[in-house]
């Protein structure tokens, strides 16, 4: 049984073979060469395993810009986010085109060693504008693009050693494995959830809608990078383990991290999260209310509207819509927008600022918004955070 095409047809995989590693490790310590940012050693990790599938690389100023203004490659193929390695300013005479330069981690390890075809500058006002539709340095994105250099390296990398996820490591599967286990289980239609938060009801709602349609679920919270006030990807993973072992039947879901950093690019993060789930195997992708959005950056369904930019065979994986869900006390059961006929004074809805505001006092928020269980490992978790 053959699992679906990675985006672009062909798997990448960007990680050096064990009998040129050696010789690359040797030569990397003579190279030019700088400490990189978690962001970017994330970007390393989901390029060299094909999650990023088809970049074999950093993206070179032609595929940026084309990246930035029409959300494609130059070469036609789809592809909403700009990847690219920020250059510190004081590294720029040391390095030429044609030139490999080193990667380090900030634990001065070698990570990686990158081919730099392309050295350019960004406009980051410009950027901004076009991927987060916003120039506003409070944007976490947008502020994350401004602090970073505008001189920017692209080219084919390699990857010689990977990070190390400590307590996350056994879950990280990469695509490779993803698919070879889809297999196994014989799943043909597989839905993917993304997500950046511990999981609540309405989260569980509409994963088990959209599984009813398919063979299986593919959970894939984002572990990388996010901004500070997020609830840390450890408790997000706690949150999934200790509902997966109550309310889920575990031979119908795969639970694995995803090692990328979070954007907040909402609608282009929408049609990138879909991307990089299909490079894991999935035939169908999850796409809910405000979908990577952050604040009142994006239109509640803008990270839908988006997919309409694009025809399904150049995306090659099918976004299923799920409106804003919640409780309802007068259905007595989860619902949406499109289903509950009853007033607004009936659903259970709670923002997530005010549900971390209370996970903080050590209050539970209602057993219709969030799991019991999973509200004990959050107010456990957050104890003495501030
Ligand atoms: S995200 O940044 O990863 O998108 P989050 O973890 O909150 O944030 O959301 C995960 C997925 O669930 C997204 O597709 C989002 O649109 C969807 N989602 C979250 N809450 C709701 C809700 N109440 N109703 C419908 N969809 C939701």
């Amino acid at each position: 049984m053959e699992t679906i095409s990675p985006h672009g047809g062909t798997l990448i995989n960007r990680m050096a073979a064990e009998e040129e590693r050696e010789d690359w490790l040797k030569r990397a310590k003579e190279l030019p060469g700088w400490k990189v940012s978690p962001v970017t050693l994330s970007d390393l990790e989901c390029i060299a395993t094909g999650v990023f599938s088809p970049l074999n690389g950093f993206l070179k100023e032609e595929d940026y810009l084309s990246v930035r203004d029409r959300m494609r490659l130059a070469d036609g193929t789809v592809w909403p986010l700009p990847i690219t390695l920020p250059v510190p300013e004081d590294r720029a005479s040391e390095i030429r085109e044609g030139k490999p330069v080193a990667l380090r981690g900030e634990d001065g390890r070698i990570y990686a060693v990158l081919e730099v075809e392309s050295l350019y500058r960004i406009d980051p006002r410009k950027e901004a504008r076009e991927v987060f539709r916003t120039e506003d340095e409070n944007h976490p994105g947008v502020n994350r693009l401004y602090r970073s250099s505008p001189l920017r390296a692209g080219g084919p990398i390699r990857v010689l050693n990977r990070p190390d996820h400590g307590v996350f490591s056994r879950f990280i599967l990469d695509p490779a494995d993803t698919r070879r286990r889809f297999r196994e289980r014989g799943w043909r239609r597989i839905v993917g959830f993304q997500t950046r938060n511990p999981i609540h009801r309405a989260h569980e709602y509409i994963q088990k809608a959209a599984l009813e349609t398919v063979d299986g679920l593919f959970l894939n919270p984002l572990i990388g990078e996010t901004k500070s006030d997020d609830i840390p990807a450890d408790l997000r993973m706690k949150s999934y383990q200790v509902i997966l072992d109550h309310y889920y039947q575990r031979d119908r879901v795969l639970f694995a991290a995803f090692p990328a950093a979070m954007r907040y690019a909402g609608p282009r993060e929408a049609v990138f999260h879909a991307l990089a789930r299909k490079n894991y195997g999935c035939t169908h992708f999850i796409v809910g209310r405000d979908h990577a959005g952050v604040g009142d950056y994006y239109g509640t369904y803008d990270a839908q509207r988006i997919f309409d930019e694009f025809r399904s065979e150049e995306l090659g994986i099918i976004p299923l819509f799920f409106e804003h869900s919640f409780y309802c006390r007068r259905c007595d059961g989860m619902a949406s927008y499109k289903t509950c006929p009853h007033g607004e004074e009936h659903h259970v809805i709670l923002s997530g600022t005010k549900v971390r505001a209370m996970l903080k006092e050590g209050i539970m928020p209602p057993p219709e918004f969030s799991r019991p269980e999973v509200v004990r490992v959050l107010i456990e978790g957050l104890k003495g955070s501030r």
